[in-house]
C-alpha cells in the first residue's frame, strides 16, 4: 500500500505560472505540478513543444506563448491565469537561456550580456513584479525562481550568466524581505549542472542539445560533482520547487535552495595532503 505522502496531492486547489515550462526542468516541474493537483499555465516562447505538452496533461495544463524579457507577455500570462482560474499562487520564474562566450573579459561581447541578462534577471523581476500584482491583494502566494551555483561561485559559466544569477538570488531576497508582510513568500533554487537542451548545447558549443551530447554532459557534471553515486536531474529541481511551492514549505522565505550534492561548498582546488605540496 502505498503511503500517504505518495498519494497526497501537495498542491490541490492551487493555479501556478511556470516559465520556460516547455522543456528541461520547466516541464519537469509542470508534469509535477499537475501530478500534485495545480492548475498550471506553460508559458514559454516554444510554441509547439509548450502547445503538445499542455495538450497532454489537459484540463489541468494550458499553453501562453511568452517572452518573459517582455513585460507585456508576463503581464498577459498572469491575466490569463485569473481569466482562467481566478488566482495565481505559485510563480515559478525558470525560463532562462545562457551565452556561449568561455573567453576572457577582456574581449567579452556586451551585447550577449545584455541578452541574458534580459532573459534571466529582468525576466524574473518581470515575473515577480506582475505576480505581486495580484497576490498582494490575495495576501498570499509563492514566488520561486530557478537561479543556479553559477549564483553562488564565480568561474562556474559564463560572465553574463554568472552575473545574471547572482541578481536572481539577490532580487529574491529583496522580494521575500518586502513580500512577507503581504503573506507571499519568495524564494530561488539553484540547480547544478543537468543535461538539459541549454546546458547540452553550450557544452557542445552550439550543436542540438540532443542525443549522445547528454550522456557526455551528464558523465561531466558526474566527474566534477561532489556527491557521487547520484547523477541530478531534472526531476530533482521539480521536487526542490514543489517543497517550496507546498505547504511543507509554509515558512520559508528568502531561502536560495541549493541543489548541488554539496558541489557549492566543498573547494575545488584539491585538498591539503591529498597532493604533493609542491603541486599546489
Ligand atoms: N540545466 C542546468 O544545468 C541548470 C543549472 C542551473 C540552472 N539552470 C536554470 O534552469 C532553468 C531552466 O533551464 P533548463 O536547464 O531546463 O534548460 P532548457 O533549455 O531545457 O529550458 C529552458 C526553457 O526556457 C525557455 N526560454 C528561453 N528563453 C525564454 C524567454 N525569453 N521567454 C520564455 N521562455 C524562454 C526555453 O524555451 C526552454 O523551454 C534556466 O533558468 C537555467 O538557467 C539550469
Amino acid at each position: 500500500m502505498a503511503c500517504s505522502c505518495c498519494t497526497q496531492r501537495r498542491l490541490e486547489g492551487k493555479v501556478a505560472i511556470i516559465t520556460g515550462g516547455a522543456s528541461g526542468i520547466g516541464e519537469a516541474t509542470v508534469r509535477l505540478f499537475t501530478k500534485h493537483g495545480a492548475k498550471v499555465i506553460i508559458a514559454d516562447i516554444l510554441d509547439e513543444a509548450g502547445e503538445k505538452l499542455a495538450e497532454s496533461l489537459s484540463p489541468w495544463a494550458t499553453f501562453i506563448h511568452c517572452d518573459v524579457s517582455k513585460e507585456s507577455d508576463v503581464s498577459g500570462a498572469v491575466d490569463l491565469a485569473i481569466q482562467k482560474h481566478g488566482q495565481v499562487d505559485i510563480m515559478f520564474n525558470n525560463a532562462g537561456i545562457t551565452d556561449a562566450q568561455k573567453g576572457s573579459v577582456a574581449e567579452y561581447d556586451a551585447k550577449q550580456y545584455e541578452c541574458v541578462m534580459n532573459v534571466n534577471a529582468k525576466g524574473v523581476l518581470h515575473g515577480m513584479k506582475h505576480a505581486a500584482r495580484v497576490m498582494i491583494p490575495a495576501k498570499k502566494g509563492c514566488i520561486i525562481s530557478t537561479a543556479s551555483v553559477a549564483g553562488v561561485l564565480g568561474g562556474a559559466a559564463s560572465y553574463a550568466y554568472t552575473a545574471s544569477k547572482h541578481a536572481i538570488v539577490g532580487l529574491s531576497k529583496s522580494g521575500a524581505a518586502e513580500l512577507g508582510k503581504f503573506g507571499i513568500r519568495v524564494n530561488c533554487v539553484s540547480p547544478s549542472g543537468i543535461a538539459t537542451y541549454m546546458v547540452v548545447k553550450y557544452m557542445q558549443n552550439g550543436s542540438s542539445g540532443e542525443g549522445e551530447g547528454r550522456e557526455m554532459v551528464e558523465e561531466w557534471a558526474n566527474s566534477v560533482g561532489n556527491l557521487k553515486g547520484v547523477t541530478l536531474k531534472v526531476e530533482d529541481i521539480a521536487e526542490a520547487a514543489l517543497y517550496l511551492a507546498s505547504d511543507e514549505g509554509r515558512y520559508v522565505s528568502g531561502l536560495n535552495l541549493v541543489v548541488d550534492g554539496g558541489f557549492t561548498v566543498v573547494s575545488q582546488r584539491p585538498r591539503l595532503g591529498t597532493v604533493p605540496a609542491s603541486r599546489l
